[in-house]
């Protein structure tokens, strides 16, 4: 997919779309029931020139608990700036901001992650700041590794896996710490076909083993989508609609459409 090209087309009608029906059981309408929210957010940075630059415009959103969420837009739209915002590397100069805690932010780069030489060590490395025990420490790591379907490899040295095995141990860290959001940018640009779907399955497993996980990923890939619960569009730092998967997928692949109509009348 050409995301870039998406820009491009500017005269489309965008709907609005209803933010889809969470889990009957985890979900019932309710505040506490939102993992991620903002209103009429806005972040600007300041140019060498002095001047201010707006970089997210006006965006609103929720994201109900315990979904995989995906946000999608061209290049320079404002996807990683919303997710650092949401990760709260980044404040906001505006607007209404709410994101439950623990939260946790995982790289595209997996090697800028993963610091520890064994997976078990990497994995218990940021439970140092917990008062914890020896054995819950061993506990925490055995279920997160679990979760992601790491457990086989405990003992072994990071740089001895794949790509995308240490997507999935950088992923089984946050866990490890319990977090609630997990915000994940572009893990699987540099992983081939099948560790791109080995990452998006732990995510997504380990989302259906716990209703208090909530995970936004974002990504390039339209074919992900299907996984998603609901996802986010973005275009020129503003959120151009949030909603159900499919009806997201409809509407980018109309626009591509309408595009390459575009180019060839
Ligand atoms: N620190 C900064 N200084 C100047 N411009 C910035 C800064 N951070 C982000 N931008 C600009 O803000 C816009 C949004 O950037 P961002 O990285 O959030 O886009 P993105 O949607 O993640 O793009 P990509 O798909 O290429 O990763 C871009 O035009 C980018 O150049
Ligand atoms: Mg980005």
């Amino acid at each position: 997919m050409n995301q870039s090209s998406l820009a491009a087309v500017s005269t489309f009608k965008l709907p609005v779309l209803p933010i889809p029906h969470s889990h009957p059981s985890r979900n019932c309408g309710n505040i506490d029931n939102l993992a991620i929210e903002c209103h009429n957010m806005c972040y600007s940075i300041t140019t060498k020139q002095g001047r201010l630059k707006p970089i997210l415009k006006d965006c609103s959103l929720s994201i109900p608990s315990g979904q995989l969420w995906m946000l999608l837009g061209p290049n320079g739209s404002g996807k990683s700036t919303l997710l650092k915002i949401f990760a709260g590397l980044l404040n906001p100069n505006e607007g209404f901001l709410r994101v439950k805690k623990p939260r946790s932010f995982v790289f595209q780069n997996p090697d800028h992650q993963v610091v520890m030489p064994t997976v078990k060590d990497d994995v218990a490395f940021g439970l140092s700041k917990f008062n914890l025990t020896y054995d819950e420490i061993r506990s925490r790591v055995a279920r997160a590794l679990d979760a992601v379907g790491m457990y086989d490899y405990l003992q072994r040295p990071v740089q001895t896996l794949s790509g995308g095995q240490k997507q999935r141990v950088a992923i089984a860290g946050a866990l490890a710490e319990a977090c609630k959001v997990l915000l994940l940018d572009e893990l699987t640009t540099f992983l081939d076909e099948a560790d791109q779907v080995g990452v998006i399955k732990a995510v997504k497993n380990t989302l259906a083993s716990s209703e208090e996980i909530t995970a936004l990923w974002v990504t390039h890939r339209l074919e992900e989508l299907e996984y998603a619960d609901g996802a986010v569009y973005m275009e020129e730092g503003k959120v151009i609609m949030h909603g159900d998967a499919s009806s997201i997928m409809d509407f980018i692949e109309a626009r591509q459409a309408a595009y390459i109509k575009q180019i060839y009348s």
